[in-house]
């Protein structure tokens, strides 16, 4: 770890798009870090797909980014983080942070009953990741998880304020209504984009837990201790896709991301 200089990028990825919403708030938190973004946009969506692709996506894309010298990594998607961080752990000699264990902190301190939800895609939920990170937190933690697969779509479409979108999200958290849940976690890097309508759903009283705060926060932290911090100046930022990057750069403007071009990198895996 010594030889790693702070100087050196933060490496970032998600399956597309989604984890613009985790790199954003790095960006905030940690101005003066080098960013680098890989958007996996041949591949997406991972949240249908086996653990056993998931897992080779993103461990050729972590070894891309290793290949361009990254200090640390940040596994931006919550698919991945539910099925692939502990290979990926296993593979790279830098520190890895997922966004599950974040997440599932926030809501264990956010949660004054101690009944919380989850939300995320098949294969997140499927995995049982953010269920047993609650109950690591929190042993007498009631935790419920909910697949929401129509999401994702609806966001990449950009329908984030629809009827359709509330008529979607109306149908898929009905068995939440009336749990005594005061704490909902978005375990899906793209449902930051639906706190509007989510909030509409569920009330003013359930919070919203969305780990990109807290996983930019704990990254900051960790760099800290390992006194990886970079100072100076801000940093700088490239994004790589690696299929359709006009596509990606159009809608990470949307998003507010001031990218000035996304480069391509296909790979086979
Ligand atoms: N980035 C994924 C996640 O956070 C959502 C999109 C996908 O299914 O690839 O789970």
């Amino acid at each position: 770890m010594s030889k790693l200089s702070a100087e050196r990028p933060i490496g970032v990825f998600d399956s597309g798009i989604g984890g613009l919403t985790v790199f954003s708030e790095l960006a905030r938190r940690m101005p003066e870090e080098n960013l680098i973004y890989f958007g996996d946009t041949a591949h997406v969506p991972y949240g249908s797909k086996s653990k056993d692709a998931v897992t080779r996506f993103s461990l050729a894309i972590a070894r891309y980014l290793t290949s361009k010298g990254i200090k640390l990594l940040v596994v931006a998607c919550n698919t991945s983080s539910a099925l692939a961080l502990p290979e990926l752990k296993k593979a790279l000699k830098i520190p890895v942070v997922g966004v599950i264990e974040p997440g599932a902190r926030a809501a264990a301190a956010a949660t004054r009953v101690g009944r919380v939800a989850v939300i995320g895609t098949e294969a997140t939920i499927r995995s049982g990741a953010y269920v047993s990170a609650l109950k690591t937190q929190s042993p007498g933690i009631r935790a419920r998880a909910l697949s929401c697969p129509l999401f994702v779509p609806l966001v990449e479409e950009g329908w984030w304020d629809r009827r359709v979108t509330l008529d979607v999200a109306r149908e898929y958290l009905s068995p939440l209504k009336g749990s005594g849940i005061d704490a909902l976690i978005l375990g899906c890097t793209h449902y930051p984009l639906l706190k509007r309508t989510l909030t509409k759903v569920m009330g003013s009283r359930v919070k919203l837990i969305d780990s990109a705060e807290q996983t930019a926060s704990e990254t900051a932290e960790l760099l800290d201790e390992l006194k990886l911090k970079r100072s100076g100046g801000p940093g700088w930022r490239t994004f790589y896709a690696s299929d359709a990057p006009d596509r990606f750069l159009r809608i990470a403007r949307l998003l507010g991301i001031k990218a000035k071009s996304v480069k391509l990198h296909s790979f086979d895996a």
